[in-house]
């Protein structure tokens, strides 16, 4: 939510920052800005819309050569996102430009302080207070890196705040709270951005920093600090990931290539995880077996795609390991009375380890006592450091704004916790783990199969185009499958869609059911005969109102093939592994819904790729 990038070195400032921000707009697309210092004095330009806006306002109106510069690419918050509100903001002098990723919560005092000393706000925001703020600091003989540890000891809320001083172009200094900043270690040149996408490009060296940390960077160095001014270290490391991963690579939508690239991400998600003597292994997991034992219930918490992902986990939980599984919104977690003790497991799952609802709510548990343990995409991010333990999948960095790879990755990850548990608490099931994790690794070649029906699964998206509406139905483990495809095609297609447990059909969604009327069913295979036949059931009491049936089920399905106007195969597979398959095809129908209807898939309207803000 909100791309931020800094730069100081010998480059072009405006061709690194541009670039930078070109890889961080899945992050916020409602306008883009940049500020570049030149010789004493602050320039800048910003855009309301695309950061092709500003691209294109600053070839008719060139920007001075420059080195040292900072953008932003705004997912709004504060303000409409027209120019006045779009970032940098800078200080009434013009001498300090900043941008923001983030929420402000005491800006409104801050804001009526400032304009009592006579300061005249340009824009809505709550970024602007802290720009006059920095200019009051360094106008008062403080050097930037003094200025920003002062005025971040006056803000409330969460924030990443990037800041230029006209007057010393040799700094960019930034300081973090509750939101992401890493830098970039270059040889004469430092970076700062959201993720290292912004700088991937230049250098794969990369340091993280910690919370209420200020961090400076100049052309031969970087030193960081807490808010109080005490020396602090950031962690470095290397991004083991380079730049092809940020590129579309000959796809239309980095959605579209990420579908594609699902096979391979599955598989380095399963990559190490057992010893030579085939019991499995969670290295990062940092929770002991004996901590793990103690369990005596499961709550998982995450948003969207995520919380589909864990809805699934509690099916596999509570079957292979006999431990009670709650799954909520963390959004809602957060602000009940959630019963925790400290035999509770709260696993929090979070492709981008950013989403601050996700992150309330392990903070909340924590402070209850409860044990934390994140599954998470994203390297050294937010919510896998404040939790106990971890569990990295290994999709590589995410564009689309719609997460696909990074869903897959995450119920491999579920399955890994369910199986692991399983074999530390010596259920009943322990003997079966060797043969589900069997069935795991064929996965990738099952999703490759389901890949290569991609044109069948367009030609139905296109025979849509015109649908007003589209229900899906699941049951079992399809029905988060069928949740997860009707939020894909809500998102990118703008269109209306409804999942639903098939068994609930008949306690009100099927007065829905109308001539025509696209209902997309995920069919759980025959292994379980009651859990096929009574979908079977539900297939058959929506046709009969009139629906369009367009059922995935296993191949050679032969009873579903009678009642499916449309049917596409699925690789046999068992029932809770089922959702690696089934997803597929509903994340190809969307995305080629979405492309035909002319939407930009990548970035959907209204969106932003990990939601910082609650
Ligand atoms: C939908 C989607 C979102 C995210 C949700 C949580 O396609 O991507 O629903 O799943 O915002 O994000 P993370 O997993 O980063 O916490």
């Amino acid at each position: 939510m909100c791309g931020i990038v800094g730069y100081v070195g010998g480059k072009s400032a405006q061709d690194v920052v541009i670039e930078g921000l070109r890889r961080l707009e899945y992050r916020g697309y409602d306008s883009a800005g940049i500020a570049l210092i030149d010789g004493d004095r602050v320039v800048s330009d910003k855009r309301a819309g695309k950061l092709a806006n500003l691209e294109k306002a600053i070839a008719d109106q060139p920007l001075p050569a420059a080195t040292t510069g900072i953008g932003h690419t705004r997912w709004a918050t504060h303000g409409a996102p027209n120019d006045a509100n779009a970032h940098p903001h800078l200080g009434q002098e013009r001498q300090v430009a900043v941008v923001h990723n983030g929420i402000l919560e005491n800006f409104v005092a801050l804001r009526a302080e400032l304009e009592a000393e006579g300061i005249d706000m340009l824009s809505e925001t709550d970024t602007e207070v802290a720009a006059h703020l920095l200019e009051r600091e360094v106008r008062a003989g403080h050097d930037l890196t003094e200025a920003m540890q002062r005025v971040c000891r006056r803000l409330e809320g969460a924030f990443t705040l990037v800041a230029v001083d006209a007057k010393d172009p040799s700094r960019v200094v930034a300081a973090r709270r509750n939101s992401p900043l890493v830098v970039g270690l270059g040889e004469g040149e430092n970076f700062l951005g959201s993720d290292v996408a912004a700088f991937i490009e230049h250098t794969r060296e990369a340091m993280e920093l910690d919370q209420d940390q200020v961090v400076t960077i100049t052309r031969d160095g970087v030193s960081v600090t807490g808010f109080d001014g005490s020396p602090a270290e950031g962690r470095r490391y290397h991004v083991d990931w380079d730049l092809s991963a940020a590129e579309k690579d000959g796809h239309d939508w980095f959605m579209r290539k990420e579908i594609f690239e699902q096979p391979h991400a599955v598989a380095d998600s399963l990559l190490g995880r057992r010893t030579p003597e085939g019991l499995l292994q969670l290295d990062e997991m940092r929770l002991s077996d004996q901590d793990l034992r103690d369990i005596d219930k499961i709550i998982i918490i995450a948003a969207g795609t995520s919380f589909y992902a864990g809805m699934v986990a509690k099916y596999a939980i509570e079957h292979w390991c006999r431990i009670p599984v709650e799954v909520e919104l963390a959004s809602e977690f957060r602000y009940r009375d959630p019963i925790l003790t400290t035999e509770t497991l709260v696993v929090a799952i979070s492709q981008s380890g950013e989403t601050a609802d996700t992150l309330q709510a392990i903070r909340h548990a924590r402070v209850q006592r409860s044990k934390v343990l994140a599954i998470c995409n994203t390297n050294g991010s937010t919510i896998p450091r404040e939790s106990d333990g971890v569990i990295y999948t290994h999709a590589g960095p995410e564009i689309g704004v719609a997460s696909t790879k990074g869903f897959l990755t995450q119920l491999v990850a579920c399955y890994l916790l369910a199986l692991y548990l399983a074999q530390v608490k010596g259920t009943r099931f322990g003997d079966e783990i060797g043969q589900v994790m069997d069935q795991l690794d064929e996965m990738p070649g099952h999703i490759e199969t389901v890949l290569g029906k991609a044109e069948e699964i367009y030609e139905l998206a296109r025979a849509h185009v015109g649908s007003r509406s589209v229900l899906f139905l699941g049951r079992h483990a399809g029905y988060p499958v069928a949740l997860e495809g009707a939020l894909k095609l809500k998102e990118l297609a703008y269109i209306h869609a409804e999942g639903f447990a098939a068994g609930e059909l008949k306690h009100g969604p099927i007065a829905l059911i109308e001539e025509g009327l696209p209902v997309l069913c995920v069919v759980p295979p025959r292994g379980r005969d009651q859990l096929h036949s009574k979908m079977i059931s539900g297939i058959q009491e929506v046709r009969a109102r009139g629906a369009r049936t367009l059922c995935l089920a296993e191949e050679g399905d032969d009873t579903v093939a009678r009642y499916a106007d449309v049917l596409i195969t699925l690789p046999q597979v068992p029932v809770l592994l089922q959702p690696l398959v089934a997803a597929v095809p509903l994340q190809l129908f969307a995305c080629e819904l979405a492309t035909q209807l002319g939407h930009d898939v990548d970035q959907p309207r209204n969106l932003a790729k990990s939601v910082t803000v609650e």
